[in-house]
């Protein structure tokens, strides 16, 4: 897949994809949006937990993980991590990629997002006696996940202009069967449509407030 770096308002980098015009992340500010969308009003929700499990749709640059492990609202709860990819970033591309605000004050940052990077695939990796990361190289069409297993789901698909068929009531019946009851998916796109096909695939759905520069985002809710 042919994608180079930008960089977004909040100073952030992302990636874009010029055969799909998509980028990984909202121009307003990656990292703004993934601290709003997913560690706000998904990870921070379930703070009292002792330990949590976690499913990413798209690995990508990593940085809903990385977030995930220093930005948890209880600094001793232990985070089962396990993210799907269908196209991983190339170590070049991983290599070159730097987060200023995040990387130059913390080094333990960058140390994190290496080992994130340079974990193995399709393994079960300890990367810290709090963080268990499984990166699995895989379609979502053909994922199986394991029942009533996941607290948190964090949808972070390309749009559905770009991959409608990520977006359907089969792949949300999917989610809705890894989850726990009362388990959460939490994703940025909140279009009709992608709302009705949670719906109908027995998930909860509110809107809520978006990152800066997007008023809504999407919570749904296994009852
Ligand atoms: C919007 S980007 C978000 C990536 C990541 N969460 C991040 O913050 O960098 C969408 C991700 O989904 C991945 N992806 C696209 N199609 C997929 C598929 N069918 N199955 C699994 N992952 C897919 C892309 O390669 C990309 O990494």
């Amino acid at each position: 897949m042919n994608r180079h770096w930008v960089k977004t308002k909040d100073g952030s980098p992302s990636l874009y994809v010029p055969e799909l015009q998509q980028h990984y992340h909202s121009l307003h500010g990656a990292l703004q949006e993934s601290r709003h969308v997913f560690i706000a009003a998904g990870l921070l929700t379930l703070a009292q937990q002792e330990s949590l499990s976690i499913l990413e749709i798209g690995f990508g640059t990593g940085l809903n993980a990385l977030l995930s492990h220093f930005e948890k609202g209880n600094p001793e709860q232990h985070i089962c991590y396990h993210s799907l990819e269908k196209y991983p970033l190339q170590k070049s591309e991983w290599e070159s990629l730097e987060w200023p605000e995040l990387f130059t004050e913390s080094p333990q940052y960058r140390d994190f997002y290496l080992s994130l990077h340079q974990a193995e695939w399709n393994k079960d990796c300890a990367l810290d006696p709090y963080f268990k990361l499984c990166k699995m190289e895989e379609d979502l069409k053909q994922f199986e996940p394991k029942k009533d297993f996941y607290d948190l789901i964090y949808f972070d698909a390309f749009s559905p202009e770009a991959q409608a068929d990520l977006w359907t009531v089969e792949v949300f019946e999917k989610m809705q069967t890894a989850l726990k009851s009362g388990g959460k998916l939490l994703t940025y796109c909140v279009k009709g449509s992608v709302r009705r096909a949670m719906k109908a695939a027995n998930l909860e759905v509110e809107k809520i407030p978006g990152p800066p520069g997007k008023r809504e985002m999407a919570r749904a809710k296994k009852q």
